[in-house]
């Protein structure tokens, strides 16, 4: 970092402000203030104005039911389609010709939907899923890249109610059994394949390795042909062409299935601190409202708006923000199938400029690779459709967000800084980009509604300048219901750490550092278990210490997050050699690396594995992450005297600085 970019960092860290712009204010859809006030006097009954922006089927009887806490119900007796709300009720009110999505192939070639021609599509889609078979409440595995047919297919599961669980396709073979697995699911909709950096790339093999280690039967794949003679492959018995089926049904016409508010949409594997991934479970009414009122309120979307969020709907944002908030309001939602520097590095703006982008969402790894990039990357476009920019997915530091605020936005765009979590189904703090000031680096308050805090290990409040853990001590519609099929993880993960249970007192724990400023701004520090965030990408160190312990001639491994210019976080592997693999250093990185590219995938590629006759352990026997972390990011070492081995750690420290 220069000097004059040390000192920008430093003022901006003494917390320069900044307000909404005029222009941005007088159009937005929520300006008034007491909105705050009004939320907490009305509680819980204000998140009615998050229900009354969808259309049911059914009006509920109550708003919050808290009556079995912390397995909350939201909108009980309410009756609702999530595809109908995001599809059907806008060709009802004449928008039909409206674009709903507007896709970018990587190689340059586009597909525009409009509402009427997407409900088309999921209507035959819909019917070839129930005449494969799938009934209501069937989990179907939808393993697929950045192509429309990913919406698609996710839009007609709800249509028919049969929840789908998501795997993000860069996730290995490995990740997609132990999912399919865990969820018992027999129906899977995948992808030949997909471009990257104009290379075909194949997923089907992939798909094929996962599949045979399925525990149970799978009836039926669709395969979705994104790669046409780039590729060549077989389809088994059980595998189906999305095209021809889909081809079959052209005038099909199904009728959205009725589902509960509290029936389940979808569910979502995410990381954490085991080895399991966590199926955290969304629900009809509660998550789509709350997806759709973040949207509304947040990314100030309307009908007439062209949209971007840059993320892969392989991961929570793309399902809330790409697909379910923006469709629900009847939005254009861009969806860009790959990287952000092909052809040439200037690809985003060129999509912005082409599709006159009102509103844009990425995350800040992404923002930091721009800026390192070049600012005549995006000087080359017309960027002034632009009035609002996002963040989402980690920390945002403040040089980042005042490029992002000067090239990106000119100055003329407010950003909001979004944090949240797969859990929450939906954006909980953040600014309101009409009404507050901005703070680089800073989310900021606890949007209307959401009673978040910043406490110390007691539970009590942080003063102002002090830092804690973010709690959340009332329970909000998008919230996570439960984990699949495990009710007693889901209270062991979240509410043991802060809740009494005695007093019926239910506190959300998501396991964030943070802290407070005296305008109860908060600054999220970053987690607090052993997840790492690598490129905004939530990974579990336990998942990839266990890939690496598999290796034939390693003992024992400690995997940490270690900070990284561009990915925020990068993953920093300790491993111990067992007796008589001392000098294979190389042989075994190689295999590491081969271990976690197979049980994960390439997004948990190590930046660096350090081979080490001993890890650092207190006397009981526990290893010290939290120096592991700060050795990996060159930072102060800190107390070593409660160890039992304090001499390894010099000699760790001088191994990584070697490599
Ligand atoms: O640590 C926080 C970080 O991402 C975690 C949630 O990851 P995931 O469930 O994959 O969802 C990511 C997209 C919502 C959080 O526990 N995080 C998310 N947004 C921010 C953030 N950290 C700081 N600032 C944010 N805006």
């Amino acid at each position: 970092m220069s000097q004059e970019d040390a000192n920008l960092e430093a003022r901006l860290e003494e917390q320069e402000t900044f307000e909404p712009p005029e222009s941005f204010v007088e159009q937005a859809n929520v300006t008034d203030p007491d909105i705050y006030e009004e939320f907490d006097e009305n509680w819980p009954d204000c998140w009615e104005r998050a229900a009354d922006l969808l259309s049911w089927d059914q009006e509920y009887d109550t708003v919050l039911d808290d009556g079995d806490a912390p397995f909350y119900e939201w909108f009980n007796g309410g009756e609702l389609n999530a595809s109908y709300n995001c599809l059907d009720r806008h060709i009802e009110d004449g928008a039909g010709d409206n674009v709903a999505i507007e896709w970018e192939g990587e190689l340059g070639e586009t597909r525009t939907y409009t509402y009427s021609e997407l409900l088309d599509e999921v209507e035959s889609f819909a019917a070839t899923l129930r005449d494969l078979g799938v009934e209501e409440d069937d989990i179907v595995t939808l393993y697929m890249p950045m192509v429309p047919e990913l919406p698609i297919a996710m839009l007609a599961c709800a249509r028919i109610g049969a929840p789908h669980s998501v795997v993000f396709a860069g996730f290995s073979a490995d990740a997609l059994a132990t999912r399919m697995n865990s969820s018992e699911s027999e129906y899977l909709v995948t992808c030949d394949g997909y471009y990257r950096r104009g290379d075909p790339l194949d997923h089907i093999s992939k798909t094929n390795e996962g599949l045979a280690d399925v525990e149970h039967e799978v009836s039926d794949v669709i395969v979705v042909d994104r790669l046409g003679d780039d590729l060549e492959h077989d389809l088994a018995d059980n595998q189906r062409d999305y095209d021809e089926l889909v081809a079959e049904h052209e005038d099909a016409s199904v009728e959205p299935v009725t589902r509960d508010a509290e029936d389940m949409l979808f569910m979502m594997y995410t990381s954490g601190t085991t080895g399991e991934p966590k199926g955290v479970k969304h629900t009809t009414g509660g998550y789509l409202s709350y997806a759709a009122w973040t949207s509304h309120a947040v990314l100030d979307l309307e009908p007439d708006d062209t949209y971007w969020c840059s993320a892969d709907i392989g991961w929570i944002t793309g399902h809330s923000y790409i697909v379910y908030g923006p469709l629900a309001l009847g939005t254009t939602s861009v969806m860009y199938e790959g990287t952000p520097d092909y052809p040439d590095k200037d690809r985003m703006w060129e999509i912005i400029e082409k599709n006159e982008v009102d509103v844009f969402y990425t995350a800040p790894t992404a923002i930091r690779a721009f800026m390192k990039w070049g600012e005549e990357y995006p000087a080359q476009h017309d960027l002034s459709s632009l009035r609002l920019l996002g963040t989402v997915g980690e920390p945002i530091n403040p040089r980042a967000w005042k490029w992002y605020y000067d090239h990106i936005g000119n100055q003329e765009c407010p950003i909001v800084d979004t944090w949240w979590q797969t859990e929450t189904g939906g954006m909980m703090i953040t600014t309101l980009p009409a009404i507050c000031e901005m703070k680089p680096g800073t989310a900021g308050p606890p949007l209307p509604g959401i009673s978040a805090q910043v406490v110390d290990a007691e539970g009590e409040e942080v003063e102002p300048g002090e830092a804690g853990y973010v709690t959340v001590d009332k329970p909000w519609p998008g919230m996570l219901r439960t984990l699949y099929n495990n009710d007693e993880r889901f209270i062991n993960e979240y509410w043991e750490e802060y809740s009494d249970a005695d007093a019926d007192e239910w506190v959300y724990f998501p396991e964030d550092g943070a802290k407070l400023d005296e305008d109860d701004y908060i600054t999220i520090l970053g987690r607090v278990d052993d997840v790492i965030n690598v490129s905004g990408h939530r990974l579990g160190t336990m998942e990839i210490e266990s890939a690496v312990v598999g290796v034939e001639g390693i003992a024992e491994a400690a995997v940490v997050g270690g900070d990284h210019e561009v990915k925020g976080e990068a993953v920093y592997v300790y491993a111990i050699p067992e007796d008589g693999y001392e000098d294979q250093g190389d042989e075994l990185e190689g295999k590491a690396e081969e271990a976690i590219l197979d049980s994960i995938g390439p997004i948990a590629k190590p930046e660096d594995v350090i081979f080490t006759p001993e890890l650092p352990k207190t006397r009981s026997g526990k290893i010290m992450r939290r120096l592991l972390e700060n050795i990996a990011s060159g930072n102060e070492l800190g107390d070593t005297s409660t160890l039992r081995n304090p001499e390894i750690v010099d000699e760790i420290a001088e191994q990584v600085e070697a490599d």
